[in-house]
């Protein structure tokens, strides 16, 4: 049997399946990931310049205009066949590590976001949440400063949010992911390197309550030893020749 035989076969079984998914899923939307080389954000810029929570207290400006380049660029993309696919798994859970909402345009109803998402921006100080302006007109372009906007009860700077490095992750996401993990019959493991962690824990909480894990990635990663079948290749054409 060939790996995709058998993981066509897992996927038909399953009752209970999660998805979960990194920076890859979404590399062919036009979305960089984190660490492919060349390619990757963090191989363009400093990370730890960006996206900490020191850096935007240091340079709000540097930061908040990095984030909005970002949610333009995620603005102007679409969901590809990968998303569609996941979308396509009935009663699917996705557990994503992005922070773009291309699942949930694809048409995928319960996503859960372990490291925050680019449309919720909120008051660094209060945390109020702050409404995302709907006009487009003033967009910016990589590498652009943008002063962040001011919280509209406090004053106090507007934040993305995101998780970033030295945060903790969202309890209740971070809950229900586990939950899920642990009550799952399959899992599919898409586009990450799995080296962030709590995350990357996930497909070992499932392997260890006794599901199958599937891994689809062109390269091999840090998950390659808790996959049962690793499908190499990228996503948006190794998943719909899943169903
Ligand atoms: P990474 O950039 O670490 O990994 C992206 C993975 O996607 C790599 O393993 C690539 O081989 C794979 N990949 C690239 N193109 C692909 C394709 N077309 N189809 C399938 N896979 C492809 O991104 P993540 O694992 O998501 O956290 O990174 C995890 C976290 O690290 C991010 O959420 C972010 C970052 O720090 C925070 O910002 C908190």
């Amino acid at each position: 049997m060939t790996p995709g035989e058998r993981a066509r076969g897992l996927l038909a079984d399953a009752r209970r399946v999660v998805v979960f998914t990194g920076a890859g899923v979404s590399a062919e939307s036009g979305i960089p990931t984190f660490r492919d080389a060349l390619t990757g954000l963090w191989e363009r810029f400093d990370a730890r310049a960006l996206a900490t929570p020191r850096a935007f207290r240091t340079d709000p400006a540097l930061v908040w205009g990095w984030y909005e380049w970002r949610r333009t660029l995620v603005g102007r993309a679409h969901p590809n066949p990968a998303h569609h696919a996941v979308a396509g798994i009935p009663g699917a859970v996705v557990v994503t590590q992005n922070v773009d909402d291309l699942h949930e345009r694809a048409g995928s109803a319960d996503v859960v976001h372990l490291h925050g998402s680019l449309f919720e921006p909120r008051c660094a100080d209060c945390g109020e949440p702050w409404p995302l302006p709907t006009d487009p007109a003033d967009e910016p372009e990589e590498g652009r400063r943008l002063p962040p906007p001011r919280c509209a009860r406090c004053s106090g700077p507007v934040r993305p949010g995101v998780v970033w490095f030295g945060e903790a992750l969202p309890e209740a996401a971070l809950e229900r992911a586990v939950e899920v993990a642990a009550a799952c019959d399959l899992m599919l493991t898409i586009g990450t390197s799995g080296l962030v962690y709590p995350a990357a824990e996930l497909p070992h909480v499932a392997a260890r309550a006794g599901a199958a894990v599937i891994q689809i990635n062109p390269q091999p990663t840090a998950l390659d030893p808790v996959a049962d079948v690793n499908l190499h290749g990228p996503a948006a054409r190794m998943l719909p020749s899943l169903r």
